[in-house]
Parts: structure tokens; sequence; C-alpha cells
């Protein structure tokens, strides 16, 4: 009998705090999702397909991995979806409301940046509504520091409805190259139930540079 280290997690005691790592497992993710899912061949083939090469713009979103496009979507719109949340958190997430969300989230300014960024054509894997408010003072997994697990050329399109003034979220972003680190360091992709509020002390014990934009 073996016990794979790729699985083994490592406990990380910083000034009494102890982190939970699981170093090399962004590698098997990887992995999963390119070889064994067969992403990699798909967006090989994508790419080969691509006919817009002519619309792609020189966008930020290339090198920094992330972009904000301000005022994407018609206040009124933003409105009537928060008040049909609030009437019932359920029905909004209808085919039906997404019929109508689809091609208003994805218009020109959104498809120019995705397509620019992935060299190719793109396609949504899933969606959901929240209520930002209802998560932000709640000890739950995804208000916590996480790398979404996914393809190599994945996307995440977040889109506020209402200023942060009103919603208090403070969604912040680390820079591909700490991320990278923090992948190699085994807490990016950790066990979800070991991920923490509050990297930084972490992030300083391996001098990595911790400044969410
Ligand atoms: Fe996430």
């Amino acid at each position: 009998m073996s016990i794979d280290s790729r699985f083994v997690k490592n406990h990380i005691n910083i000034d009494g705090t102890v982190y939970s790592v699981l170093p090399n497992n962004f590698k098997d993710l990887e992995h999963s999702f390119e070889i064994k899912k067969q992403y990699e061949k798909l967006n090989q083939q994508a790419m080969s397909g691509f006919k817009r090469v002519g619309q792609c713009i020189d966008t930020p979103l290339r090198s920094e991995h992330m972009h904000v496009l301000k005022a994407h979507l018609d206040p009124k719109l933003c409105q009537m979806l928060i008040e049909e949340y609030d009437k019932n958190s359920q029905t909004v997430h209808d085919n039906s409301v997404l019929q109508v969300l689809l091609p208003q989230v994805f218009n020109q300014a959104l498809d120019e940046q995705l397509i620019s960024y992935f060299n190719s054509e793109y396609c949504v894997f899933w969606w959901s509504i929240y209520k930002v408010s209802e998560h932000v003072t709640d000890d739950v997994y995804f208000t916590k520091w996480h790398c979404d697990a996914g393809p190599r050329k994945h996307l995440k399109v977040i889109v506020y409805l209402n200023g942060h003034e009103e919603h208090g979220s403070d969604t912040g972003y680390l820079k591909k190259t700490e991320t990278d680190q923090l992948k190699e360091v085994g807490y990016i992709f950790n066990d979800i139930n070991d991920r923490v509020v509050d990297i930084s002390e972490l992030c300083q014990h391996f001098n990595i540079s911790f400044e969410p934009q």
C-alpha cells in the first residue's frame, strides 16, 4: 500500500495560526481539466476555428487577467433584478431570466473583451445570482480567499447590480504572479474547509506580495 503524497495536507504553523495546504494539487487539477476532461484539445479546436480575429482589441485583460467595465448594465434592469431577487430568490434563476440577461451581459463591449482574451469564441458554463450582503458576515467558504478551479483558459464575469456603498462587498483580487506562488505553496486549491479570510500572514511567511486590488 502506498500513500499518494500529492493528497497529503501540510500544516504550516505561523505564530500559532495553522494553515493547511495541499502542495502540487494545482498540477493534478490542471491535468484533470486539460488532459482528462480534454479542455486543451477543445481550446485548440476553438482557436483554429476562430473567424473573428479582426474584431479583437488590445485590452489590459490580456496581460492583467482582470479588467473592469463600468456601467455595463442598464440601471433599470439592475433594479428590476434586485427587486425580483428580493421577491423570490429562486425564480430569478429561471431560464427565462437568463434569456433576457445573456444578450445584455454579453453585449458587444464584453464580447470583444472575451474574444480578445481567449483568441477564440467562448461559452458560458454556469451562472448564478447572489445577494452579497447575506453572506459577507457569514463564515462561509466562498467569502474566504480562494481561486476557482477550472480549465486553464476560463474567466469569471462578475456583474455588480448596485454600488459598493450598498452591498458592502469588498472582493479583492491577487495578480497572476502571486496567485501562481500561492498555488506552489499549496494554499490555492487546498481543501475547501481550510480556506481563511485573511492570507496576509501566510503570504508574508512565503515572501509573497499581498496587495489585493
Ligand atoms: Fe469563486
